[in-house]
């Protein structure tokens, strides 16, 4: 079991920002990625539509055998966790819920959360934060167009920057101590924030999310032993974008397009008998 890869995933290039800092701390381990690229932005589907896509590719995952999944995706993890949670034989570690604890316990007392239009409109943040901190303000801002800037690498363009601006401008109004950026692809804009603020104003959820799974797998005896592969990457779709798209991170040299629609025909096939085939 604990050389068994472990899965991670989401709609894009976003989730290397958390890989980059997964394999810095165990680089020993044995990944395998999954962007669904075909079904991006996640942040403006349903509810429903993410709990599916969710369990198809979580059934990818279970036939590559995974001892754990990473959901790389504050969108999944905000709207579809609570549903499936209970159902895999692997663990599954959820963004928003792993983070808040962490970012919490820093006692800010006014925190801002940039984050796509489903996870604002889930207040998975602002729920999960008061958890721990019932005193904090929390101040969800949505950012739609911010996950399509980074995919097609549009960062450096006059409009993208303008954009940002705004979101930046707004936010500051609040008195704000920090800036959850609530999406894994919104560090990749980093460069572009940091125009408009100072850099530590900004928190990349990757780095607390990292150790927290590091720490969980090692105190569940499943760290890996054996690296036996280098980390695999499989798209949706369009793998020459996901390549370059993916460079800030990670430098992906070769990506695999599977198709994530006949994953959720064979999902939607089998759900009734609880026992997948794939
Ligand atoms: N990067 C993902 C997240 O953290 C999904 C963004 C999207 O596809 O809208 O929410």
């Amino acid at each position: 079991m604990n050389n068994c890869p472990i899965g991670i995933f989401d709609s894009g290039v976003g989730g290397l920002s958390v890989f980059a800092e997964l394999i810095k701390l165990l680089p020993e381990e044995n990944y395998i990625y999954f962007g669904d690229t075909k079904n991006c932005p996640y942040g403006n589907k349903t509810k429903e539509q993410l709990i599916d896509i969710t369990k198809s590719i979580l059934e990818f995952f279970r036939t590559k055998n995974v001892k754990a999944v990473v959901m790389a995706c504050n969108t999944t993890s905000a709207a579809a966790y609570e549903a499936i949670k209970t159902n895999y034989n692997f663990k599954i570690y959820p963004i928003v819920q792993t983070v808040s604890g962490y970012i919490a316990r820093k006692n800010y007392k006014n925190i801002g959360v940039f984050a796509t239009n489903a996870t604002v409109n889930s207040h998975a943040y602002k729920t999960e934060l008061k958890k721990y901190n019932p005193n904090c303000n929390i101040y969800e801002t949505a950012c739609p167009d911010w996950v399509d800037i980074v995919e097609n690498e549009l960062q450096n363009e006059e409009k993208s920057i303008q954009n940002v601006k705004t979101h930046m401008d707004e936010m500051l109004c609040n008195n704000i101590d920090k800036i959850i950026l609530g999406c894994t692809h919104y560090p990749y804009l980093i460069n572009v924030l940091k125009k408009f603020a100072p850099e530590d104003l900004f928190i990349n959820p990757a780095e607390y999310f990292a150790k927290a799974i590091a720490k969980d797998l090692k105190e569940n005896n499943l760290l890996s032993g054996i690296k036996k592969h280098e980390p695999m990457f499989f798209v949706s779709s369009n793998p020459g974008q996901f390549k370059s798209a993916s460079k800030l991170f990670y430098n992906v040299n070769k990506a695999e397009e599977i198709s994530v629609n006949q994953l959720l025909v064979k999902y939607v096939r089998t759900k009734f008998h609880d026992k997948p085939t794939a």
